[in-house]
Order: structure tokens, then C-alpha cells, then sequence
């Protein structure tokens, strides 16, 4: 039996809801084998509706309705329908009160959307339809009513009992049962909605605002976690420090509260005054988290925390619109990242997952605009393109208007619409009325999916001193969009001399000494630029801080690379010059893996940056890095990965054999630190020693192997000893890695994020993750499939990371996938649509790989009872 096909929402169908809703009031009886949902809802006729008088549908999914009265009066089952996930009452007065009770089993929801169960605690999850599953409701964000909550529950189990907004009465009831009633004051949508119940100890603390008030602030865990909250609350004191003053904002409630869940779909949410977070996602201490995940709990902190104003007081109008608080909030929080760390390196970050990540989707079946123009399942939009390139976009607006006017632009934007739930067409308006400038054209930026290809050759005219750039811009077609038009690029550029200085771009010939930088904005399919004065043919540097989420092709000659490498005043382009060098280097070997000898040059470029000690070291570290397999395969037309995989683990090879001594040195040098620091500097030692172990582990040195393992032993942060047991895991040392893994298991199986972390690094390995491995770990006691986290941490790690060993010629990785996804799709549909994520790019394989790549879709595809989330990505890859 094949799934229906489900329907397909469209913006241009877009109507004003015909109820609003002005007070919602909420009475929640927790118990164990179900909740009973009382809502009283205070609602009206919708002045602005097209038509009026017409019937009140509200939403519901996997509701029991116990009961329904109107202004008080129990309505009979000829009075309204309740089919399907509607409930339908033809006929209401123009404004009155609706009552309704339901039932539900939060214990038994395994989807995670709506209320449910982890580890013993109720909690929600509402973004973006999960508050139907709670009662009856109309589930939009463009409805936004004022909430009252009373949650009513056991008083030993659940003694904490959390809502949005105030608590405002509280009390015992019979039974050993206890309530807390919550009052939100700002009207929110209903995907704004939280409700927590469990045994949770609190770490408070508390934050004066610019205004001098005093918030309190809390972060609610299990008892077991209660030291592992203090990074969280640091970070978020920092982030409401920073959101006043770089966007003049202050917090409104006089509560903020953290909640930490170990079963959660995303990583966290940002429900009104209450949010909800994955414990990996807020979690840490020195011993437990690496560096990396710290940095991801700051940033994930402040995302949330700023959502409160992006997002919250000013929300979305329909989900069409979710990059209006997604990319604004992505690229704010990274805004923030940058200025609590070094503003490069978080660049390179986020230009990694964008090229690697973005540039993919964008490419293949799945491919949307910013704002997309149609859907079937809400959850499968939450996507790279949504957040990642819809904070370029607002980056590019905020680069083409510049600091002062951006600021007066998103005052603008906060101050004409809160309490509104609006479009990014009102976003965009907010900011040209407040700069003056039009951005007619830029708005293609929403509409049109793909990525932009900037074609740029150039020329040097020696008689008069001209360097001439030009530069064609094209935009793919993606399904369902063609023939596109030219899109408003902001296009960063230097020219540089033969001694590594910034040249003039004197545009006219009358100009002579324009600026060393500019910013080119393309709005045509073609354009040439000439600079004058130009005494020598100058090196360029494109694109500088990678000022649009664009492809540029040049045809870069490995000088050029190599120059830039080491000369580029500009950070980004400096590490990005050595990306290209190395991608250049290894895809010729994958062109001709025999008798290609490996450039010389990279080596020596390599060389001088592992005893680089000028240069900022966070950069070196960056720079060190090889381009990641992923990478390679998106740059790639049709890619083998056995021979990218093997064409880059050669030049890793040869790379470690050549400079073996340099990382060692290097090692030595960034070994012995002194306590634990979370300074760009300190990060970057911890990066520098932990690549050279790495690579020298990767060809199984003595001397890296005792380093390896002495370092597990001695480390006391998690940074270092994860790096140790990586680099033994990736190595050949094989009854070293496998009594590291057991013992940093023994060590650490009581601790969800550290056992996540032990899965991840063998699930990613080709040495210790191939299929039968994998199946092990899957069968491991600490392995469960109810948890996103560690589904995540095995099956998504090895399909997104192991690339060789789910891309086994046989087709074995594929099928192995499809089967997980399959499984996965009967309890939590979200999570399987997402694990899709590697299948859907078949096309993009050489045929071998590609065709059995599609025939996993298809086994997918047949499977009876398909859930609507993985028909719409399977049914669209292979459209
Ligand atoms: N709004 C949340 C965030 O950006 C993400 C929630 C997504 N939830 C979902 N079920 N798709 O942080
Ligand atoms: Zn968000």
C-alpha cells in the first residue's frame, strides 16, 4: 500500500484567519497514563478577514475530545464535525467563549511534538504545529492571544511545574498532588507555548537590565546535571549584555527560564520566557563538553535569548515566512559569536557549513528559497537555506547598508511591528525606509532558490596601466524555477602588488588613490570593472570576507593560491585561498591517481604555517585543516568518493610524512597550557596540538602513539582527551583504540553527552565505523532509539561523516539507511525525514553509486504508512 499523497500548502494562497483568538485559558491534569487538556478560548469574528460568518475550523492531531460547550453550553454531535485533524463548528456568534477538554498521552508520544515524556519529565515542543496535539486550536502564528496556564500534577514526582510568562498562584490540591498557575502578559502564538513538569533542582542568578531592572534567571536540569549549567548562564547573561547594546534591546519579563531535555528533536526553542533546550545543546563542564560544544552552547543560548525579540515580539505571519526570525536570529547570534571571539575564524565556520552544507541542498531536490513558495510538511523546511543562507541575506543587507543604518533599520522594523506576526517583505521594507535605499532588486535574494554563479576572468593591459575585471553572474535553475533574473550582489574586492600590498582601485582614470577595498554590487548578468594606475598585473582577491552566498569561478593558477595564502590582509580569503590550493591538489589526484606527484609547494605552505608563530594562531589552526571530504564532493560534478576519499587521505599522508618533525614540534609547542581557557588563543593551541596528533597518528607514528596516549590520561578537559581518542581511533593501532574506547566508556556511560560523543567518534571513523560496526553500536545498551540525540550521534554521523563507508560500491551504506529510516518513521517522523538528508542527492554520484543510491529512495518510498515528513523529501528526490 502506498501513502496518499499529502496536500501542498501554498503562500499565494495565504488568507487572514477568520477568528482571532484575544485569551486562551489553560488547565493541565498531568497524570500517568495521560493528561486531560482543559482550554476555555475567548475569541472573535477577525475584523481584516476576507469574509465573515463563515465556520470555525481549529486544528488538532491525535486529540481524544472529552467535551465542547459554547458561551457555556455543551454543543451536541450535530453541531460540529471533528474529522481528520479538524474540528469544524459551522456556525458561532461573532464573538464568544469555546470550551474544550481533550485527552491525551503524552507517555506515549514518541514523535516528540506537542507534550510528551523525557527521562520522567513532561515537556513541549510547539514550533511549528505540535501545540494541536494538545487541544483543539487554530495552529497558526498569525493568531496570538494572551495565555493563563495551570499545570496540575503529582507534588513528590513533578515538584517543579514551569509556563510561559509569571507565576502568579500556586497551591496543594488533594492527593498529594500540587498546581502552579502562569501568566503570560504578551500575546504570542501558539507555537510560543511551553509547559515543564519534573523533579528539577534550579541555578538562578540574576541580570540588571540597561533600565535597572532585575531579572531572574534560571536554569532548570536534573539533579545529576546541576554542575554542568554554569557556561549556560554565563553565556546568556552575555548575550542579554550584548542584544542592549548592539540592537538596543531589552528583556521584558521579569523571569527567563532554561529547561533542559534530553529527548528533543532540534536543539532548542525559544517558547516565550521558558526555553526549552537539548541537553547537549546548554549542558557542559571542562571535563564533559569540548571546545567546540561550548562554543555551540553559547551560540545556541544567545540565538534562543534573541529570538525573544526577533522572533517573539515580532513573529511570523505564516510559516512561508520562518527566515524572517531564522536568518535575522542566525545572523544576529553569529554577529554576537564573532564579538565574543575572533570574528575570522567564526567566519570560517559559518562559510564551511554554508559551501559544504547550503550549497548542497541548494543544488538538489529539496532546493527552496529563503522564503518558499510551497510546502507539504512545515518540519522539513527548518533547513540550511532558512537559517544559514537567510542570515546571509540579512548579513548582505546589513553589508550594503552599513552599521548605523542597519541599527536604525531594525528599530525600525521592532518598533512598527511588535506584536505583529509579519513577512520578510516587512522586514525588508522596515530597512529600506529607515536607510533610503532600494531594495527592489535584492528581494530576488527570497524568491529565487539556488546558488548564484559569478563567472570572472580578467585582464591585464600593461601599455595602460588598466586591470580589467569581468564578472557574469548566472542563477541555476532549481525544481519548479527557471529562467532567473540577475540577483543584487554585494561583491567584496582587493588587488594586490607582487610585494603582498594593498593596491588603489581607482575606478575612473582620473581617481588615484581610491580605497584599498571596495564593495562592487552587481546587479546585472554582466559587468566589467577597470582600475587604473595599475603599475604591475595585480593579484586579486575575490569576494573578500565572502561578502555573498555566491560560487565564484576564476581560474586561479596555484602562485596566485599560494601568494594569497600567506599575503592576504584579508583573514577569510587568506584561509580560503589555502582551501583552494589543497581542493586543487587533491582533485587533480582524484583526475589522475597514478604518477601525479603531490605539489611541492603545498607541503612547504604547509610547512611554514606549522611554525608560524606570528600569524594569529586561531587563523593557523583554521588554515591546518583540510578540506573536508563533504566538500570535495560538493565541488565536485559527479563524485566518486572512494577515490576523493582516497585521494585526500594520500595527501594527508604525504603531508604527515614530510612534515613529521614540524608536527611534533608543533605538538610540543602547544602542549603543557596551564588551566583550562576558553580564549580564542587557548582554543586554537587545543586545535594546533590536536591536528598534528591527529596527523601523525594517521600514519601511525611511535612517537604520536604514546603522545596519543598519554594525553587521554593526563587531559583534564574533554577537548584534548576526545581529540587523543579520535586521532588512536583513526589510526591503525588497533588494540590501542579499542582499550581507549572501552576505558573513556567506563569512564564516562553515565553521562548522556560524553556517550554521544563516543558514539559519534567511532561512528565517523572508516577505520572504526564500517557497516558491521555500526550495527554493533546500534545494538549497544547505550544506544536508544527513542533518542534523537543518539540516532544522530550513530546513523546520521555515519551516513553525513563516514563518507567511504556509506558509500560502499556494493550499495550496502544505502540500504542500511533506508532501513533505519524506515524504522525510524513509525515513532518519530521528523527525525527519519531528516536522516533522508544524505539519499537525497543521488544525482550527484558517479552512475554506480547513484543508481543504487535511488533504489534505497525507493525502498523508502514503498514502505506502507508513510509519515508526511519523509513522503515529501523521498517523493521530491525522486521527482
Ligand atoms: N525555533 C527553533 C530554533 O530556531 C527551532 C524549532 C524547530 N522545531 C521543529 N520542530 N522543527 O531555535
Ligand atoms: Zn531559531
Amino acid at each position: 500500500m502506498r501513502t496518499n499523497q499529502p496536500q501542498t500548502i501554498y503562500l499565494s494562497e495565504y488568507q487572514a484567519p477568520a477568528y482571532l483568538v484575544d485569551h486562551v485559558s489553560l488547565r493541565f491534569e498531568l497524570f500517568e497514563d495521560g493528561a486531560r487538556v482543559h482550554s476555555t478560548l475567548s475569541m472573535r469574528q477577525n475584523p481584516a478577514a476576507g469574509q465573515s460568518g463563515g465556520p470555525l475550523v481549529l486544528d488538532g492531531d491525535s486529540l481524544t475530545l472529552e467535551s465542547l460547550s459554547l458561551n457555556g453550553q455543551p454543543l451536541a454531535s450535530g453541531e460540529y464535525q471533528n474529522e481528520g485533524d479538524k474540528l469544524v463548528i459551522p456556525v458561532v456568534p461573532d464573538s464568544f467563549e469555546l470550551a474544550v477538554v481533550t485527552w491525551i498521552e503524552p507517555q506515549n508520544n514518541t514523535r516528540l511534538e506537542g507534550l510528551y515524556k523525557s527521562s520522567g519529565m513532561f515537556c513541549t515542543q510547539c514550533e511549528a504545529e505540535g501545540f494541536r496535539c494538545i487541544t483543539y486550536y487554530p495552529d497558526r502564528p498569525d493568531v496570538m492571544a494572551r495565555f493563563q496556564t495551570r499545570v496540575e500534577a503529582d507534588k513528590s514526582a513533578y515538584p517543579v511545574l514551569l509556563s510561559n510568562g509569571n507565576p502568579i498562584e500556586q497551591g496543594d490540591l488533594e492527593n498529594g498532588r500540587h498546581f502552579v498557575t502562569w501568566e503570560d502578559p504578551f500575546p504570542k502564538p501558539a507555537y510560543l507555548f511551553a509547559l515543564v513538569a519534573g523533579d528539577l533542582v534550579e541555578k538562578r542568578d540574576t541580570f540588571t537590565t540597561v533600565s535597572g531592572r532585575d531579572i531572574d534567571l534560571r536554569i532548570y536540569v536534573e539533579a545529576r546535571n546541576a554542575r554542568k549549567c554554569d557556561y549556560a548562564m554565563d553565556a546568556l547573561k552575555r548575550s542579554m549584555r550584548w542584544d542592549e547594546e548592539v540592537y538596543g534591546r531589552e528583556y521584558d519579563l521579569d523571569i527567563f527560564m532554561i529547561v533542559a531535555v534530553d529527548d528533543f528533536n532540534m536543539g532548542a526553542m525559544e517558547n516565550k520566557g521558558l526555553n526549552i533546550f537539548n541537553s547537549s545543546c546548554v549542558l557542559a563542564s571542562q571535563d564533559t563538553a569540548t571546545d567546540a560544544a561550548f562554543q555551540r552552547i553559547e551560540a545556541i543560548v544567545a540565538h534562543e535569548y534573541f529570538h525573544n525579540w526577533s522572533g517573539n515580539r515580532v513573529t511570523c505571519r505564516d510559516w512561508f515566512q520562518l527566515s524572517l526570525k531564522e536568518g535575522f536570529t542566525v545572523f544576529r547570534d553569529s554577529q554576537f559569536s564573532a564579538d565574543m571571539g575572533s570574528p575570522t575564524v567564526k567566519r570560517i565556520e559559518d562559510v564551511t557549513l554554508l559551501r559544504t552544507a547550503q550549497f548542497a541542498e541548494d543544488a538538489g531536490p529539496m532546493a527552496h528559497p529563503v522564503r518558499p513558495a510551497s510546502y507539504m510538511e512545515i518540519s522539513n523546511f527548518y533547513t540550511l537555506t532558512i537559517y544559514e543562507k537567510g542570515a546571509e541575506v540579512v548579513r548582505m543587507i546589513h553589508n550594503l547598508l552599513g552599521d548605523d543604518m542597519f541599527r536604525k533599520g531594525s528599530d525600525l522594523y521592532f518598533e512598527r511591528h511588535d506584536g505583529q506576526a509579519v513577512t520578510t517583505d516587512d522586514f525588508v521594507k522596515a530597512m529600506e525606509d529607515a536607510s533610503g535605499r532600494d531594495l527592489g532588486q535584492f528581494r530576488l535574494w527570497y524568491e529565487q532558490a539556488g546558488t548564484p554563479v559569478l563567472a570572472v576572468s580578467d585582464h591585464y593591459d600593461e601599455v595602460q596601466g588598466v586591470y580589467r575585471l569581468d564578472i557574469r553572474q548566472s542563477v541555476p535553475d532549481t525544481p519548479g524555477q527557471t529562467g532567473k533574473l540577475p540577483q543584487h550582489i554585494p561583491f567584496g574586492l582587493g588587488l594586490l602588488d607582487s610585494e603582498g600590498q594593498p593596491l588603489p582601485l581607482n575606478l575612473n582614470a582620473d581617481e588615484q588613490s581610491g580605497p584599498v577595498e571596495r564593495v562592487l554590487e552587481l546587479t546585472e548578468s554582466e559587468h566589467r570593472f577597470e582600475f587604473h594606475g595599475l603599475r604591475e598585473r595585480p593579484v586579486p582577491s575575490l569576494l573578500r570576507d565572502f561578502s555573498a552566498p555566491v560560487r565564484v569561478h576564476y581560474p586561479w593558477t596555484r602562485e596566485q593560491l599560494l601568494f594569497l595564502m600567506s599575503h592576504d590582509p584579508d583573514g577569510f580569503n587568506r584561509w580560503d585561498a589555502g582551501q583552494k590550493l589543497a581542493v586543487d591538489v587533491i582533485q587533480s589526484l582524484v583526475d589522475a591517481p597514478q604518477g601525479t606527484e603531490i605539489e611541492p609547494r603545498l607541503v612547504e605552505a604547509y610547512r611554514l604555517l606549522l611554525n608560524d608563530t606570528e600569524l594569529d594562531q586561531a587563523l593557523v589552526a583554521k588554515m591546518l585543516l583540510l578540506p573536508s571530504e563533504a566538500y570535495l564532493i560538493e565541488l565536485s560534478e559527479q563524485a566518486d568518493v572512494p577515490a576523493i576519499h582516497d585521494a585526500r587521505e594520500l595527501v594527508l599522508t604525504h603531508l604527515a610524512q614530510a612534515l613529521r618533525d614540524d608536527l611534533l614540534a608543533c605538538y610540543q609547542r602547544n602542549a603543557g597550557q596551564g588551566d583550562y581557557q576558553l580564549t580564542p588563543g587557548a582554543i586554537a593551541r587545543r586545535s594546533l596540538r590536536n591536528t598534528a596528533l591527529a596527523w601523525l597518528l594517521h600514519i601511525d607514528d611511535e612517537q604520536g602513539r604514546a603522545l596519543a596516549v598519554e594525553q587521554i590520561e593526563q587531559a583534564d578537559n574533554m577537548t584534548d582527551r576526545l581529540g587523543a581518542l579520535r586521532a588512536l581511533v583513526n589510526s591503525g593501532f588497533e588494540s590501542e583504540r579499542n582499550q581507549a574506547l572501552a576505558a573513556f566508556f567506563e569512564r564516562f556511560q553515565d553521562d548522556p553527552q560524553v556517550v554521544e560523543l563516543w558514539f559519534s567518534v567511532q561512528a565517523s571513523s572508516d577505520r572504526a565505523g564500517q557497516l558491521p560496526q555500526i550495527q554493533a553500536l546500534l545494538d549497544h545498551p547505550a544506544f536508544d532509539w527513542k533518542n534523537p540525540n543518539k540516532v544522530r550521534s550513530v546513523v546520521g554521523v555515519f551516513a553525513g561523516q563516514n563518507l567511504a563507508a556509506f558509500h560502499k560500491p556494493d550499495g550496502s551504506g544505502y540500504r542500511f539507511l533506508a532501513d533505519q529510516v524506515c524504522r525510524l518513521d513509525d515513532s518519530n517522523p521528523q527525525i527519519a525525514a531528516r536522516l533522508v538528508s544524505p539519499l537525497t542527492r543521488w544525482k550527484k554520484f558517479s552512475p554506480q553509486y547513484s543508481s543504487q543510491m535511488k533504489a534505497a529512495l525507493e525502498r523508502i518510498r514503498d514502505k506502507t504508512e508513510l509519515s508526511r515528513d519523509v513522503y515529501e523529501v523521498v517523493h521530491k528526490s525522486l521527482a
